[in-house]
């Protein structure tokens, strides 16, 4: 079942779904969390960074996976997700950084180490809660429109409306990595919880697809209508067209 939170703007936004990871981290204190980046959820990071600094919420036996990573881009680079997680999140709450993951970008044999991360969450007992944003395109993770559902982590080429979207990060749009390695959508639909987060006018009309378009590989995040316990949490622009 999919729920619908509208909220007044982005900051609601933010509050609301980072009190939904509050209270799975205080109902489970070691929940394994799956994480995501971008700019939609970087004020529900603050929210819960505030919520670590008063008191309210301990990390310490978390754990994470986050959804996706750039292939070819060592941890320092400021555009790595490694470098977005640790400088949005990790770093100013007290998660022990041993349980936080993510694919290896470094590691260019694609093959080995998707199967590795594959076979990490499945070690962790799966995923208990899954933030998602989604792209233009209707991307969950780096999961782009595609003829079929990925099944597991498998390295993708990014499409260019995905590439044009990031070039914003980067020095150039040609320095945007052409590769990247993402949870599979069979993976992330696994996660006993989802969460969804769109924030802003231009993310409408695919938050009308992804709820009323038919479900389609085309549209990535439509299958999450499948999942039986998924909350979208968006503000009244991203909502404008449904
Ligand atoms: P955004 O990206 O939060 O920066 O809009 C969402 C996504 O591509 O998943």
């Amino acid at each position: 079942m999919l729920k619908v939170i509208r909220t007044k703007n982005y900051d609601d936004m933010s509050r609301k779904a980072a009190n939904i990871i509050a209270a799975q981290v205080i109902l489970k204190s070691d929940s394994v969390l799956g994480l995501a980046t971008g700019s939609t959820p970087v004020g529900l990071y603050r929210e819960l960074i505030r919520g670590y600094e008063n008191g309210d919420l301990d990390f310490s036996h978390v754990r994470t996976v986050n959804l996706d990573e750039y292939q070819g881009l060592p941890r320092e680079h400021d555009q790595s997700y490694y470098y977005f997680m640790n400088e949005n999140l990790f770093k100013h709450i007290n998660i022990n950084l041993d349980q936080t993951h993510l694919p290896d970008g470094t590691n260019m044999d694609a093959e080995g180490e998707c199967g590795r991360y594959h076979e990490l969450i499945e070690s962790m007992g799966g995923i208990d809660l899954q933030l998602l944003g989604i792209g233009n395109n209707g991307h969950i993770g780096f999961n782009e429109p595609a003829d079929a559902f990925a099944d597991h982590t498998h390295c993708i080429r990014l499409t260019e409306s995905t590439i044009k979207a990031n070039a914003r990060f980067f020095a150039s749009e040609a320095d945007v990595p052409r590769y990247a390695y993402t949870m599979g959508i069979g993976e992330i639909m696994t996660a006993k919880k989802i969460l969804i987060v769109a924030s802003g006018k231009a993310k409408a009309p695919i938050i009308r697809e992804m709820l009323n378009g038919p479900v389609t590989p085309q549209v990535p995040a439509s299958v999450l209508r499948f999942h039986k316990d998924v909350v979208l949490v968006a503000d009244e622009e991203a909502l404008s067209l449904v």
